[in-house]
C-alpha cells in the first residue's frame, strides 16, 4: 500500500552567539577552531518551522525553503540525511495502519518544507535555525533515539551554529578533540528560565543577503588572519570560562563586557582577513557608539551589543526598563523614513525567555 504519509512538524528558534564561532579546523565535518556560547531566542520570534513527510509514493528526497524548491545535492544536506537515516528505528502507528521496519528507511524518500519568519541569509543565523529544525524533525519522523546533544553533532554538519539551536537558554558548542567530530557538540549551560530578566532587541539595519557567506569568510580568515589564530588559542578559552561564570551568576556587567568585546574582536578578525571582510556598516557602528556612550553615562552597563555576519544589531538589555529606554533611543537616533522601514526596523522585542 503506497497511500500513507507520515508527517512531523517542528519549530526551532535561532541562536545568537555571545562568544563567536569563526573558523573551521575541518571544513567537511564542520569542526571549529574554538568553543562558542550562544543564547537561543524565544521561539515566538525568529524561528524556522519545518514539516517533514515520508511516503512510499515519494520517488526522491525533495525540499522547499520559503515555498521555493531547493537542491538537496549539497554535501551538507546529504550528510544530515545520511546520518539521521543511519539512526532510523522502527515506526508503528496502529491508528494510521503504518508500519515501517528499520531496513525500510533505506528505500523511503522524504519531503521537507521549511519556512523562516525572518530574512534568510542576512546574518541573522537563518541556517542555524534551519538545519537544527530539519535534523530534529527528521529524527522524530524516523524515530531516532538520540539525545539532543547527539543530534546537535549531526546538525553541526549542516551549519556549525545550528548545533546550538537544539537547546533553549544559554548553550555551549564544545569544539571537541576527536578527528571524526563525535565530541564536537552542543551542551546546555542553563535553561531559558535561569536569566529571564534579559530582553533581546534585534535592529534590522538591512535585510539584504550578505555579500560574503560565512563559509568563504571563515576559510579566508583561517588562511590569512594571524589574529584569528591568536584569538582561538590565547583569548577564547579564557573568555569561555569567564562567560560561563557571568551566566551562572547573572552578572550583567561581566556578561555585557565579554559579549561586546567578543563581537568587536570577531569583526576585527574580519578586517584582518585578506582581502578584508566588512559585515557591519555605518549604522551598525553608530549603534555601537550609542550603546557604549549610554553604558558609560549610566555607570553600570544597561545593554550589550553583538553582530554576526551582517550589519544587524542584536541588543541585549539587562531588563525591561533598559529595553524600553533603548527602543526610545533607537527610534530617536535612527528614525525610520518610511512606513516600509518601520515594518522591518525592529523585528522583535520579545524577552528572550518567557
Ligand atoms: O554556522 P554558520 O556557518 O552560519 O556561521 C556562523 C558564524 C557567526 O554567526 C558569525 C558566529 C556564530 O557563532 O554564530
Amino acid at each position: 500500500d503506497s497511500s500513507w504519509v507520515r508527517i512531523v512538524t517542528a519549530q526551532t528558534p535561532t541562536n545568537i552567539a555571545v562568544i563567536k564561532y569563526w573558523g573551521k579546523r575541518d571544513e567537511t565535518l564542520i569542526l571549529p577552531v574554538n568553543d562558542s556560547i550562544s543564547i537561543t531566542l524565544d521561539p515566538s520570534h525568529l524561528c524556522t518551522t519545518t514539516t517533514v513527510a515520508v511516503s512510499p509514493s515519494f520517488d526522491q528526497d525533495r525540499m522547499w525553503l520559503n515555498g521555493k524548491e531547493i537542491s538537496l545535492s549539497g554535501g551538507r544536506y546529504q550528510n544530515c540525511l545520511r546520518e539521521i537515516r543511519a539512526r532510523a528505528c522502527e515506526v508503528e502507528d496502529k491508528e494510521k495502519g503504518i508500519k515501517i521496519a528499520k531496513k525500510d528507511w533505506e528505500k523511503l524518500h522524504v519531503h521537507a518544507a521549511s519556512y523562516n519568519n525572518f530574512p534568510t541569509a542576512a546574518g541573522l543565523a537563518s541556517s542555524a535555525a534551519g538545519f537544527a529544525c530539519l535534523v530534529f524533525a527528521l529524527a522524530k519522523l524516523m524515530n531516532a533515539k538520540e539525545s539532543n546533544s547527539e543530534l546537535s553533532a549531526i546538525a553541526r554538519q549542516g551549519s556549525g551554529s545550528a548545533c546550538r539551536s537544539l537547546f533553549g537558554g544559554f548553550v555551549k558548542w564544545v569544539m571537541g578533540k576527536a578527528e571524526n567530530g563525535s565530541d564536537s557538540l552542543a551542551v546546555q549551560l542553563v535553561d531559558d528560565k535561569h536569566w529571564d530578566d534579559l530582553v533581546i532587541i534585534i535592529a534590522v539595519v538591512s535585510s539584504r543577503q550578505k555579500e560574503t557567506s560565512s563559509t568563504s569568510g571563515m576559510r579566508e580568515s583561517v588562511e590569512t588572519s594571524l589574529l584569528l589564530h591568536h584569538r582561538a588559542k590565547e583569548i577564547v578559552p579564557k573568555r569561555i570560562m569567564q562567560m560561563e561564570e557571568a551566566i551562572k551568576d547573572r552578572n550583567f556587567e561581566s556578561f555585557s563586557q565579554l559579549t561586546c568585546a567578543d563581537s568587536n574582536q570577531f569583526h576585527a578578525v574580519c578586517l584582518d582577513t585578506c582581502p578584508p571582510i566588512f559585515y557591519m556598516n555605518d549604522t551598525s557602528h553608530r549603534i555601537i557608539s550609542l550603546v557604549e556612550k549610554w553604558n558609560r553615562a549610566e555607570g553600570t552597563p544597561q545593554v550589550a551589543y553583538t553582530f554576526d555576519a551582517g550589519p544587524n544589531a542584536v541588543l541585549i538589555a539587562r531588563n525591561r526598563k533598559a529595553a524600553t529606554q533603548l527602543l526610545k533611543k533607537l527610534l530617536f537616533y535612527f528614525p525610520p523614513n518610511s512606513d516600509a522601514d518601520l515594518d522591518s526596523f525592529v523585528l522583535g522585542d520579545k524577552s528572550l525567555i518567557k
